[in-house]
């Protein structure tokens, strides 16, 4: 199965019961209206700023299409980067008007400023059926700093604001939140899928509801790691953010990726956990092998170290007592990847889930392989995807958080199927957390 790639047909389910207690566009009348829509295309660009990744932008177009045949002329607005306030044509929102006048097959006008008179004269003369996108917001430092004056001039473009920017509703700014106090706001498609089906997957999900979180700090997931181990039953950790934890339980991780300042708070959760199991069945899992290497390129030799399965290296040492370096990370190797025993066991656990939430690779998936995309320490990942997807049997209710978890499977054209792949990195994560988020609190109640 390894290195073949994945090649699995798209098949996405909705979550049942879904519930968002926001007004949306089907609540309102929006014929004849001019709309201002908040999307999320804080897209990749790369140096010859050409997206390299589109998500976010085929995601919002439901929505987009929906105010089209519904009669209304479309304002959307976004971020783009950290312009830290400052016009920046390197993150020019330019490239993502191209991208939506593709997408749409529609003519797409593009406002060099987000305010201002021009801009008001280009939105006052928008007809029904029309789509305007304004300059980054983030070239005005009033954006991030929630100013009334500056949505109040947004406000001054529309006569309804629909919030569709998933990925930035964790963010309390002029554009999610001011804003909703100078125009009626309700909320887009792409908002409520992403809320209602997060909200269910954690409050009433289809059990077992397993967790798979990598990455690679835990101070950046410790909220969610914390909530899953109330609800969850499993956790399965891999990526950078395992080496703390196993180097908290005593496994020596060589010179692999850590964050000593962790170590404490590893050791913190691995107590929780086992307060949580002697109340309930609850299995964490951290990784029993790893694929390690002395450096990161795709021509370093690996080898699998079997720190405490000890299957590997016992078949492979028979009859002889393994080496000691058979189940040793070395002081000048470093853990890059979950090993084949942890793969498989991650894998069993993943059939046999009612619902999957996965978020943060397994390894390093970045460095591409000599023979192909998926390099040598990418294929605990890949294991993982095979098994959400039901390459083995079940196939459980499948969400994925955003980040950079989405850029792997999006690389593989697997986006579509997975049941939710969410447009958001910090806003997925904090709602999965159970935290309020500002840019959705903001919106009228039904
Ligand atoms: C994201 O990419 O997570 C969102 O667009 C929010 O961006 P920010 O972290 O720069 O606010």
């Amino acid at each position: 199965m390894y290195n073949k790639g994945i090649s699995i047909k798209a098949v996405s389910r909705t979550c049942g019961g879904m519930s968002f207690r926001k007004k949306t566009i089907r609540d309102i009348d929006v014929h004849d209206k001019r709309v201002l829509l908040r999307a999320d295309y804080n897209v990749p660009l790369d140096t010859h700023g050409v997206i390299t990744d589109d998500y976010r932008i085929l995601q919002s177009l439901p929505t987009i299409q929906y105010l089209l045949d519904h009669g209304a002329a479309v304002i959307i607005c976004s971020h783009l980067g950290r312009p830290d306030g400052r016009p920046n044509p390197a993150e020019s929102l330019f490239p993502v008007a191209k991208r939506l006048k593709e997408l749409l097959h529609l003519d797409v006008e593009f406002a060099a400023d987000c305010i201002g008179e021009r801009t008001q004269k280009v939105a006052t003369n928008l007809k029904p059926g029309q789509v305007l996108l304004l300059e980054n917001l983030r070239f005005h430092a009033e954006e991030e700093a929630n100013d009334d004056g500056f949505a109040k001039q947004l406000a001054s473009l529309a006569d309804v604001f629909v919030q569709d920017g998933f990925g930035v509703v964790h963010r309390a700014h002029a554009s999610t939140e001011a804003i909703t106090h100078h125009l009626p706001s309700v909320a887009g498609l792409l908002l409520e899928k992403e809320v209602a089906t997060i909200t269910q997957v954690m409050e009433n999900p289809e059990r077992p509801l397993v967790a798979v979180i990598g990455g690679a700090k835990i101070t950046d997931k410790i909220e969610v790691l914390q909530r899953f181990i109330d609800i969850a039953d499993v956790v399965a950790v891999g990526g950078a953010m395992a080496n703390t934890f196993l180097q908290a339980t005593g496994v020596r991780v060589g010179k692999s990726k850590l964050e000593p300042a962790d170590l404490p708070l590893a050791k913190e959760i691995l107590h929780k956990v086992r307060a949580v199991q002697k109340e309930r069945d609850f299995v964490f899992y951290l990784p029993q092998d790893g694929v390690v290497a002395r450096t990161l390129d795709k021509t370093a030799p690996t080898r699998i170290v079997d720190w405490s399965a000890h299957v590997i290296a016992d078949i492979e040492a028979y009859p002889k007592r393994p080496l000691h370096e058979a189940s040793q990370v070395q002081a000048d190797e470093m853990i890059l990847d979950i090993g084949p025993f942890s793969g498989a066991f991650i894998a069993g656990i993943v059939q046999l889930a009612g619902t999957v939430v996965w978020n943060g690779s397994m390894g390093v998936t970045e460095t591409k392989g000599l023979q192909g995309p998926i390099g040598p320490t990418a294929h605990g990942t890949e294991l993982l995807v095979e098994a959400m997807l039901g390459q083995f049997g079940n196939r459980p209710f499948s969400v994925v958080g955003g980040g950079d978890t989405v850029g792997f499977i999006q690389a593989q054209g697997l986006t579509a199927s997975f049941d939710h792949v969410s447009t958001g990195g910090g806003a997925s994560l904090e709602l999965m957390s159970g935290r309020k988020l500002p840019g959705v609190e903001a919106l009228e109640n039904k």
